[in-house]
């Protein structure tokens, strides 16, 4: 008679099978429309139960991070779902922690389309977006809504139309609107995708912004006695003494963390592919060196006094493992996901929690 042990590993074998067929299909679509169909898939298999049935859940690997607990270590990234529509189905599949948004203060309908682009062979997106979102209302019903009682992040940005200088403005917006409903609060500085976002995180641009958020969030930590952590996610291009100067400010803010890193305008590593020129952020696997680059870079200057997320071409147990001996207390996945599926979250959970689980690219029963 098979043992509960070989049931969960045939389950997991054909889980494997299941979705690279389903990924064959999937990419036959537009990415934006593979996109909407697997996140209304999810959600279906969600609500029928079924999903509870197929998809095994991570090992407990508790950690505590900007004074929260996290359950394990792997959170899903900014811009996976933006409206924040589709948590209880993203709760599935085992994240210790969620990120929705980018959200803005107003709806916006983003760039023209086509503006999500695969590179299967390197692993590899271009996305050019633009913050697409339905506004922050619309976001915060949908929290409202849910029934995920885990660890939820809320990224906030700025209208394209808002002219840079008012900025501050609709982060103060944003920060208001989510404040009670978010377990932390990530503040997006790094999009290349919103013009001159980039450039809030220099100089007296970042000093006056950081000034302007945590003095609001003092502010509505006293109106709803509570303290929602803030995390700063950061770019991948930034050049080692714009990082030093960004942790000298971090370090003068009452900020609880940084995420390390958004995409990158540096094309450079997928010069052969046809899509090289297509403007937008590269994440996925092109992305890692940089992002990984920039976590030293940045460790190096907070020394541990502040923790950092990481994020960026993250797609094994051992790419976060790096991570996490690099300095990082948590990571984020996105492009890894999209082409590793789902067992990617319990993979890498049980990687980060047995290392001798580590080894090879299949989920572990
Ligand atoms: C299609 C797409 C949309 C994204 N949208 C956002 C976003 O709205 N806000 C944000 O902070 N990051 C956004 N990101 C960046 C990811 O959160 C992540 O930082 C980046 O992709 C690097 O991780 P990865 O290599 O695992 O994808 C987006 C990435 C992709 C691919």
């Amino acid at each position: 008679m098979p043992s509960w042990h070989s049931f969960l590993r045939i389950k997991s074998w054909s889980f494997n099978i299941m979705y690279s067929l389903l990924r064959n299909l999937l990419f036959i679509l537009r990415p934006e429309m593979a996109h909407k169909v697997s996140l209304r898939s999810l959600a279906l298999a969600e609500r029928s139960g079924l999903g509870r049935l197929i998809l095994k859940q991570p090992p407990e690997n508790p950690v505590e991070c900007m004074g929260l607990r996290f359950p394990n270590r792997v959170g899903l990234a900014a811009g996976f779902d933006k409206n924040g529509a589709y948590i209880d189905a993203l709760a599935l599949l085992g994240f210790g922690f969620i990120e929705i948004g980018t959200v803005t203060p107003r709806k916006q309908p983003g760039n023209p389309k086509p503006r999500l682009f695969r590179i299967p062979d390197q692993q590899a997106l271009i996305n050019r977006m633009g913050f697409n979102n339905e506004g922050v209302d619309n976001l915060v019903t949908n929290v409202s809504r849910s029934h995920y009682s885990g660890i939820l992040g809320i990224n906030i940005g700025k209208n394209m139309d808002t002219p840079i200088e008012n900025a501050l403005d609709d982060y103060l917006t944003c920060l208001d609107r989510v404040y009670s409903v978010a377990d932390y609060i990530a503040i997006n500085i790094s999009s290349p995708n919103t013009q001159d976002l980039r450039s809030l995180q220099h100089g007296q641009k970042l000093d006056s912004l950081l000034d302007g958020i945590c003095r609001r969030a003092e502010i509505l930590s006293k109106t709803w006695m509570k303290k929602v952590p803030l995390a700063v996610k950061i770019s991948p291009d930034l050049d080692s003494m714009a990082i030093e100067y960004l942790a000298k400010s971090l370090l003068n803010h009452p900020v609880s963390a940084v995420i390390a890193t958004n995409t990158t305008l540096d094309h450079s590593s997928i010069k052969n592919s046809r899509l090289a020129k297509e403007n937008g952020g590269l994440s996925g696997t092109p992305l890692k060196e940089k992002a990984q680059a920039t976590l030293i870079r940045l460790n190096e200057m907070l020394q541990g006094s502040l923790p950092i997320i990481a994020a960026g071409g993250i797609a094994s147990g051992s790419d976060a493992k790096t991570r996490i001996s690099a300095g990082a207390t948590l990571v984020q996945v996105y492009t890894g996901l999209i082409y590793k599926g789902p067992c990617l979250i319990n993979q890498i959970s049980c990687c980060l929690a047995h290392s001798s689980t580590c080894a090879g690219n299949t989920c572990q029963p």
